[in-house]
């Protein structure tokens, strides 16, 4: 059975091309169980309305719940000439209840309110499942850090040796990017938890249905101020595809570095098998595919935002059909980051850091310049003075190919008179380390005491 929502103006169906133009349900029927919450909630303000018997109530809320099971068994499922997820329920009540009582929940409401409100209680449960994950992935590299609490590495800045840092220190560091991405989501679920249902088509219920009544039962926590407002706004939409695209580039720029600290160049870490692959002609190859994926995705994510955004940047006010095409982009942010995450946590689980090289390489390449400058500052040396002497040992180093370390008591004085054999007490990695003890530098101390703050972020999770 086909069912029309404006048979009375009309006197044929729409053409072939229309209705395939039009058709949603190949991607909106996600929203099936959010549709049937919405039902239930607006057959209970009708009957609290007086506009729906004690017995259509029972009647109506029978078929809801036999047509429920159905959806979740497969049983319904929506039928070609169903347009969208709403149209489809509502032939399936009709089919369940008859016309005369299924015929009634229409009253007071419009696919535009429903529609905003389901695709926010949707995204509001997929921000929750998100976000579990993403902490796997925070826990994943809060283990690694725990893992090895002592080792160092080369930091870097512009990918040049910049100073030596802790590994943990460069693990943890990714780990409050991605806390962030999940606070992003819970401060964006207060806004998220507003109910445009009421709304109508944009003018608001003349009904006496009560919008915050139906918020409340579906797990919100008012209604929209501006009936205007709730049918048309899709920033809601909007700002959870940028969380998305932003955690889609905090995973990238984790999945650049394993892309490079597995080459065998850095050789910092070793890819577990299960979470590599190999090459179909070069026997030897293991290749670092996850991280590639991720790095891929996130062009993806940022590719969904922009197109959503583009969607809406020229729509009058109210709701405008352009605004069915806000789903698709989100919809595969959600399914990208769903299958994303759970690799991305896995391959960090399993990555094992080769210490030996971290270690080697953290001194190297000057590492420890700044060191002696701050020494000598300490000295009492104003810094202006100690950066070009730090920078004369560096040239005078690079000349003869040796190491800072290696300059002679000789050396030194012949660099700066500033410059005596203390100086060494700076120059070697742990030293440099231990000396970077204020809130949030690397001193061993300090990682351990951001890692316990990270530990306890993640247990109030
Ligand atoms: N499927 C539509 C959407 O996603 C909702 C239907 C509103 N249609 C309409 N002609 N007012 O936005």
């Amino acid at each position: 059975m086909t069912v029309s929502l404006w048979g009375g103006r009309f006197s044929g169906g729409p053409s072939d091309a229309l209705a395939a133009l039009s058709k949603s349900t190949h991607f909106d029927w996600r929203l099936a169980p959010y549709d049937l919450a919405g039902s239930r909630a607006h057959a209970r303000v009708l009957h609290k309305a007086g506009l729906l018997s004690e017995e259509d109530l029972r009647t109506m809320l029978e078929g809801l719940r036999s047509l429920g099971a159905d959806v979740t068994s497969g049983a319904f499922v929506p039928a070609e000439t169903d347009e969208d997820v709403h149209t489809a329920l509502e032939r399936g009540l009709i089919e369940r209840v008859g016309p005369e009582v299924g015929g009634r929940l229409r009253a007071g409401r419009s696919r535009n309110d429903q529609v905003a409100t389901q695709f926010r209680m949707y995204l509001r449960d997929q921000a929750r499942l998100l976000s579990a994950k993403v902490l796997d992935v925070v826990h994943a590299l809060v283990e690694q850090s725990a893992r090895h609490p002592d080792v160092a590495m080369p930091g870097r800045t512009h990918l040049q040796h910049a100073q030596p840092v802790l590994l943990a220190h460069h693990l943890q560091a990714h780990a409050w990017a991605l806390l962030r991405d999940v606070d992003r989501w819970a401060d964006w679920d207060r806004r998220a938890a507003v109910s445009p249902y009421g709304s109508g088509a944009l003018a608001g219920s003349s009904l006496g249905l009560d919008p915050e009544a139906i918020a409340h039962d579906l797990g919100m926590a008012s209604s929209v101020e501006n009936s205007i407002d709730g049918t048309a706004s899709r920033d809601f939409a909007a700002e959870f595809s940028f969380v998305a695209a932003m955690l889609g580039v905090h995973l990238s720029r984790i999945a650049e570095e394993v892309i490079l600290w597995s080459t065998a160049e850095f050789g910092f870490v070793r890819l577990d098998d299960a979470f590599s692959t190999g090459s179909s002609i070069m026997p030897q190859k293991k290749n670092p595919d996850v991280a590639e994926l991720a790095r891929g995705k996130a062009g993806r994510l940022i590719g969904d935002l922009a197109g959503l955004l583009a969607s809406l940047k020229g729509l009058p006010l109210a709701y405008n059909r352009d605004l069915q095409e806000d789903k698709e982009p989100v919809f595969d942010a959600v399914d990208t980051l769903e299958v994303l995450l759970p690799a991305v946590s896995g391959m960090v689980a399993t990555l094992s850091f080769v210490p030996e090289r971290l270690e080697e390489l953290a001194p190297q390449g000057f590492s420890l310049a700044t060191d002696v400058a701050e020494w000598l500052v300490r000295q009492g040396v104003p810094f202006r003075v100690a950066h070009e002497v730090a920078g004369e040992c560096v040239r005078v180093c690079e000349s003869r190919g040796i190491g800072l370390e290696d300059l002679g008591d000789g050396d030194l004085a012949a660099i700066s008179e500033h410059l005596h054999p203390g100086v060494r007490s700076v120059l070697t990695v742990p030293g440099s380390l231990a000396s970077r003890n204020a809130h949030g530098g690397t001193a061993p101390v300090r990682v351990a005491e951001q890692r316990a703050h990270l530990l306890h972020q993640l247990a109030a999770h």
